[in-house]
């Protein structure tokens, strides 16, 4: 039964008998490339990228049914053979027993210590596995120590298979790229290079070299090796029982090469007596390099215990400082996840969406919606390289708005889709600018929207549907003019193209087309005649951020923008044609004709003012269109009204939601951006949060589900619907759409309702009985409220956005620094106080929001606001309304000339 205690108030937990509860797994990695998971038995894997595996890829799956792990072997004389790890076919067998080792796990970020005791072996170890923050290697530091009464003599060895390969090769030629293995023995370890990166498309010579390196606390030599897994197991054995650690087989010496084999990280080390409660250290190294002499060099670096000791410490200083948002409310477990949870967009932009057990998708590489998703976070983190990341990103967009979706690895790479499918995912347009705008409005920096960036080219064109077949993939992949120019627009041209052509592209019931998906990529199978009104909505919220933004800009003296002649097109504000589909989709098919290959190069002046009202009467059309066509509403009893909103329309044309045979359907994002966009009214706001609560709500498995039970395949709408029930897309707790849910609420004034989802969701990760995860949050919860595919979700993000600038309500405003508390009753504690420490102006901020007389939200307001204890009454450094207060940008400026400032804000 997992159980955890947070130690501390930085999100350290300890779990007693990890190993009691299957598929957990931890993340350590660092920044320059190195992402490993580690298992409370030492499994799990390592690897730079997909072609680049140290260890053995594992899944999920893999981490009971498979027992390649790290291993630590001590051969006690007069005892027999116990591992480290409890990676031995003896412990193993007595792990659900009585007879079970005593074991426990302290973790944070980012490390894991396993402490294992063995009274039937008089012995203990404790290992420390973790990524020191600049070199690719994995760090494992393990302590032995002799709990018995007497001398305990006995000979260690690290046994560390070698996979050493691309994951592709796991299964495809598995054995035959063992044949490209050269291995050796050096000082300190056993190195692998294979001679080629294997591929059936055109090998490549191989430049990575493997390898696992070792030696005692002090620094001393290993003495010999077990350099191949055949003579390790030997004939019989295996991982759990080898026979070469078994029979102590003769080792290998330094400088012997063999070659064909799988190899074997296996590094013995001189035998030694620890007297009683007597301890001693080896240190073992996991990595790769391409340059084999740095490989000495980084084991220069971590040869003894005091430069662990140092490494170590200078990571955790490192994830200390770039985990620069915490909270302090009356739940201190809340406080603990909430560490967690900021550190996770760290985590996913490290890995990706790939490369935990769980993910065993991708190869790699960061799709378009969670690349921008995990800038939210950044933004109020560590805005100081977003604004340049923002503008990379946005040259990915195509002339016909639609965009590429891989980003690669350094910026300005794009890879138009992962598996060469051609694709358009409807809901691609709509996150640039929720970035981007959170970025605006946390730095006041509008010139953003002015800066010119390039457009990206190949040969898909007019979104999706047809390809331009003069484009050649040795063609420049920007965008280019008649002139033969790189064409740049603005990144507001971006933004406008975006939304603007799907405004117009639409299926036969006025929403935008589904095509081949929207946020939720399950939604896969109605490309045809499929409509996701849902995302429909979330764009005509756009439309009102644009304006927003237009007028912003017109504060600051600008009233006209250049934008490049072809689009002028769609921006033509005329009623009829929104309520005409053909008229639309035919105006559609004329920009994008007319915009696909090459353009003009010619720009025209647009006035703010028109572009404002144009942008207006869209949004409001969009809204008003749902409103009448897609609202279903409920009339349960004279009193309890429900409803919701129709979310989208399938492939035979037909709308989802409703009443059917089968019973209610109802999808939860469908509701979100209705909300989120202020498509639906406060009154039916009110309807559907009752709809949900009826419909969706399973406190049991962690709130509010993505969708009803359809009871039907629905081949023409998903492969969701091909999904067990209850699972992922189909009917999970989605976190993310979860807490998008929350957010869209707490916009709305919905307080109470919004803290529901989030305390659900929450509550459900602390239940660790039943979710079966480490603190965090994980992508979804099961039909039996197990976490997972935890880490790497953007669902973190979206929490911690919503925290920060919804619950403290401390956020931006064209720069100026606005904080609306948000938080109900029972959050603020005992002294009725709440507490945020973030990040604002690039500056250390920590905001004190008192609740003097005790009141609930709804009830309280701000009264009084302190800088630095001092009562600020002035209007021109702040201002005060009884729902928020206001520091102005320029008063925010002068005072963060002193790093970290306190602002005390009393609510009465
Ligand atoms: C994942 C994907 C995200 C997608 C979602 C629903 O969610 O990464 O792009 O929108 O599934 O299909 P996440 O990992 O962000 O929780």
């Amino acid at each position: 039964m997992l159980s955890y205690q947070f130690t501390d108030n930085k999100g350290t937990f300890r779990v007693i008998d990890p190993e009691n509860t299957s598929y957990l797994y931890f993340p350590i990695a660092n920044e320059t490339g190195m992402k490993s998971s580690v298992t409370p038995l030492l499994g799990g894997d390592c690897k730079m990228d997909q072609n680049s595996f140290v260890l053995q890829p594992v899944s999920s799956e893999d981490l009971h049914s498979n027992k390649v792990s790290r291993n630590f072997w001590c051969d006690i004389e007069g005892k027999g053979i116990w591992s480290a790890t409890g990676m031995s076919m003896h412990q193993l067998s007595n792990q659900l027993t009585q007879k079970k080792e005593k074991t426990l796990l302290d973790a944070g970020m980012l490390y894991h210590t396993m402490y294992r005791v063995s009274d039937e072996y008089g012995i203990g170890s404790k290992i420390l596995s973790f990524v020191p923050i600049e070199d690719n290697v994995e760090i494992m530091r393990v302590d032995i120590r002799n709990i018995s009464n007497e001398n305990l003599e006995f000979t260690a060895t690290a046994a560390i298979p070698i996979y050493g390969r691309s994951a592709d090769n796991i299964r495809d030629h598995r054995h035959v790229t063992s044949l490209l293995h050269r291995i050796e023995t050096r000082e300190y370890g056993v190195y692998v290079k294979p001679t080629f990166s294997f591929d059936e498309r055109g090998h490549q010579k191989n430049e990575m070299t493997y390898y696992v390196a070792g030696c005692t606390g002090e620094g001393n030599k290993p003495e010999g090796f077990y350099p191949v897994v055949e003579e390790y197991i030997g004939e019989g054995g295996d991982f759990l029982r080898p026979t070469a650690i078994l029979n102590k087989h003769q080792v290998v010496k330094k400088d012997c090469s063999l070659s064909g084999y799988e190899a074997m990280g296996a590094i013995q080390f001189e035998s030694m007596i620890l007297r009683p409660q007597e301890e001693c250290s080896f240190i073992v190294l996991i990595g790769l390099d391409k340059d084999s002499d740095s490989i000495q060099e980084v084991i220069k670096r971590y040869d003894t215990v005091a430069k662990v000791e140092k490494a170590y410490n200078e990571m955790q200083r490192h994830w200390d400082k770039k985990k620069n948002v915490s909270i302090q409310t009356g739940d201190s477990k809340f406080n603990n996840f909430m560490q967690w949870v900021s550190f996770q967009p760290i985590l996913r932009r490290i890995y990706g969406c790939s490369f935990l057990p769980h993910h065993d998708y991708g190869k790699g590489g960061r799709g378009w919606r969670d690349l921008w998703q995990d800038c939210l976070a950044l933004t109020l983190m560590d805005p100081s390289g977003v604004r340049e990341a923002i503008c990379n990103n946005y040259a990915g967009v195509r002339m016909d708005g639609s965009n590429a979706t891989i980003i690669g690895e350094n910026p300005g790479e794009f890879i138009a889709d992962r598996n060469n499918i051609t694709r358009v995912w409807m809901d691609h347009g709509f996150w640039p600018l929720v970035t981007t705008d959170l970025y605006i409005q946390q730095t006041g920096d509008l010139s953003i929207l002015l800066e010119k960036v390039t457009y990206f080219k190949d040969k898909q064109i007019e979104r999706g549907e047809a390809i331009d077949s003069n484009w050649h993939s040795f063609d420049s992949k920007r965008m280019m003019t008649e002139a033969g120019k790189v064409y740049e627009g603005s990144v507001l041209e971006h933004i406008l193209l975006e939304n603007l052509t799907a405004f117009y592209d639409v299926g036969d019931h006025n929403h935008m087309r589904l095509r081949g998906a929207d946020w939720n990529d399950a939604l896969d199978m109605a490309n045809e005649r499929g409509e996701s009104v849902a995302f429909t909505a979330a764009y005509a919220g756009n439309f009102d951020t644009l304006t927003r933004l237009c007028k912003q800009l017109i504060v600051t003296g600008i009233d006209e923008v250049e934008i490049a002649e072809e689009i002028l097109i769609l921006l033509k504000q005329d009623v009829e044609l929104y309520e005409s589909v053909t008229q639309k989709k035919s105006l559609l098919k004329e920009y994008c004709e007319g915009s696909s290959k090459r353009i003009s190069g010619k720009l025209r002046r647009v006035s703010l003012d028109e572009l404002m009202n144009n942008l207006k009467q869209k949004a409001e059309w969009i809204k008003q269109h749902i409103r009448d066509n897609e609202w279903i509403e409920e009339n349960q009893t004279e009193t309890v009204n429900q409803g919701w909103f129709n979310g989208y329309y399938d492939n035979s044309g037909e709308k989802v939601e409703g009443l059917f045979e089968q019973g209610i359907r109802m999808m939860l994002t469908s509701q979100v951006f209705a909300i989120m966009s202020g498509t639906a009214t406060s009154e039916q706001v009110k309807m559907m949060t009752t709809a949900a609560d009826a419909y969706l709500y399973k406190a049991e498995v962690g709130g509010y589900r993505l969708n009803t039970d359809f009871k039907e395949l629905k081949l023409n709408l998903g492969r969701m619907f091909g999904f067990a029930y209850g699972h992922k897309e189909n009917g999970a707790v989605f976190s993310h759409m979860t807490v998008m849910y929350a957010n869209a609420l707490y916009k709305r004034g919905f307080v109470k309702e919004g803290y529901k989802a989030i305390e659900t969701l929450y509550r459900q990760v602390s239940n660790a009985e039943v979710s079966k995860i480490y603190p965090g949050i994980p992508e979804y919860f099961n039909d039996k409220g197990r976490g997972m595919y935890h880490y790497l979700t953007g669902a973190a993000s979206w929490l911690m956005l919503t925290v920060v600038t919804q619950m403290f309500g401390v956020r931006g405003l064209g720069g100026d620094l606005l904080i609306e508390p948000k938080l109900l009753k029972e959050q603020f504690n005992h002294t009725n106080t709440a507490s945020i420490s973030t990040i604002f102006a690039e500056h250390n901020l920590e905001v004190i929001l008192v609740n003097e007389a005790d009141r609930e939200y709804g009830e309280y307001q701000v009264a009084e606001v302190y800088v630095n204890d001092k009562l600020i009454v002035e209007k021109d450094k702040v201002v005060i309304n009884k729902e928020y207060c206001m520091c102005k940008k320029e008063y925010i400026q002068s005072l963060v000339k002193e790093m970290n400032q306190q602002i005390k804000v009393i609510l009465r």
